[in-house]
């Protein structure tokens, strides 16, 4: 495993920790050569994730027909205080962090209840957690931010380890990436390197009205479009390949049997592409398409259950009056001697 640490020039208060503990590029040419080689073909969503990528999510975050950022924010500016209070932290750890805009009502109920903390926020991509660092930093004069370049999935015991009590944070229905096995390790994983002090605070997505969802994912200026071909275009710049992007068209719809959005990059025609660094022809039918993200939509008793399997027990839950999206918080099971 290596450790780089480096400080930003400015502000003091900011200071970026990128770990890698695995090559991330042989991880992306091995996770493109078993996807692209799959039937169906497939491609993991967190090579979205670009400084592009990143900024078009948040784009997406801004649309009105993603409803789930606007609602979780509305449920944290609602609840934050409540959250802080009762898991009184020391440290938040904010896994899949982006621009971290959410996370300032956690801050703002700090400032309120007078509580110090350290905000760690984790994300695959160093650029937008630098820009997340120096607004953050802007506002809040007292905090320290330790950000840390990861994929939280790979190895959490690498995550910020304190004896004061943790608040791990994993917003914006990002858990709905998982499958259900993945999901339950997720868990497991976190649960394990949890002490009986530290909190868990969860957001997902409910299942709804299947318009509402299906449009959450076909906004009409076309970012989740946009969002969804860059995987392609970080495929071309990594590993030298000719995608065309115009020969790919976006497909979003709700498999109300799996309850998950599916997103999907549809080839517009038969084609062949090449991807040079993993010595890779990929050969296309016309309207074969490749699934790029899946994300699912829960019951809050779907999610009950997935956090008990893995030794936790919801504590709270937080959601609105349309039951849109979802918040919970989780403790360790305590184990009784
Ligand atoms: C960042 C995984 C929560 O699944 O809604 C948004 C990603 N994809 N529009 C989601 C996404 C297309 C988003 N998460």
């Amino acid at each position: 495993m290596e450790v780089s640490e480096k400080l930003a020039p400015s502000p003091s208060q900011f200071s970026l920790r990128t770990i890698t503990y695995k090559d991330a590029y042989a991880d992306l040419a091995n996770d493109v050569f078993k996807g692209l080689s799959a039937n169906p073909k497939t491609l993991a969503p967190k090579y979205f994730y670009d400084a592009h990528g990143s900024r078009l999510f948040d784009k997406i975050c801004d649309t009105k027909e993603y409803y789930p950022t606007r609602i979780e924010d509305a449920l944290l500016a609602s609840s934050a205080v409540k959250i802080m209070e009762s898991a009184r932290p020391a440290h938040i750890i904010e896994l899949g962090s982006g621009v971290s805009k959410k996370t300032r009502h956690l801050l703002d109920a700090c400032e309120h209840l007078n509580l110090s903390i350290d905000y760690h926020p984790v994300d695959i991509c160093g650029e937008i957690i630098e820009q997340a660092g120096l607004h953050l930093s802007q506002s809040y004069e007292w905090l320290n931010i330790k950000g840390v370049v990861a994929d939280y999935c790979d190895d959490m015991t690498t995550l910020p380890d304190h004896d004061e009590p943790r608040l791990f944070v994993f917003l914006g229905g990002t858990f709905g990436n998982f499958h259900e096995l993945e999901a339950i390790q997720f868990l497991e994983q976190l649960k394990s390197i949890m002490r009986p002090d530290d909190r868990f605070l969860l957001g997902f997505d409910r299942i709804k009205d299947h318009d509402v969802l299906n449009l959450a994912y076909n906004d009409r200026a076309g970012l989740t479009a946009s969002f969804n071909r860059n995987v392609l275009a970080v495929i071309n710049r990594e590993l030298s390949a000719n995608f065309d992007l115009e020969a790919f068209e976006h497909d979003a719809w709700f498999n109300e049997k799996e309850s998950r959005i599916e997103m999907h990059l549809r080839s517009t025609k038969a084609q062949k592409v090449r991807i040079e660094s993993i010595n890779l022809d990929v050969e296309f039918d016309a309207d074969e398409t490749i699934l790029t993200e899946i994300s699912r939509k829960f019951t809050p008793d779907h999610i009950k259950t997935l956090l008990q399997k893995s030794g936790m027990k919801v504590t709270d839950h937080f959601q609105p009056a349309n039951n849109y999206f979802s918040l919970v918080m989780a403790q360790p099971e305590s184990v009784l001697l």
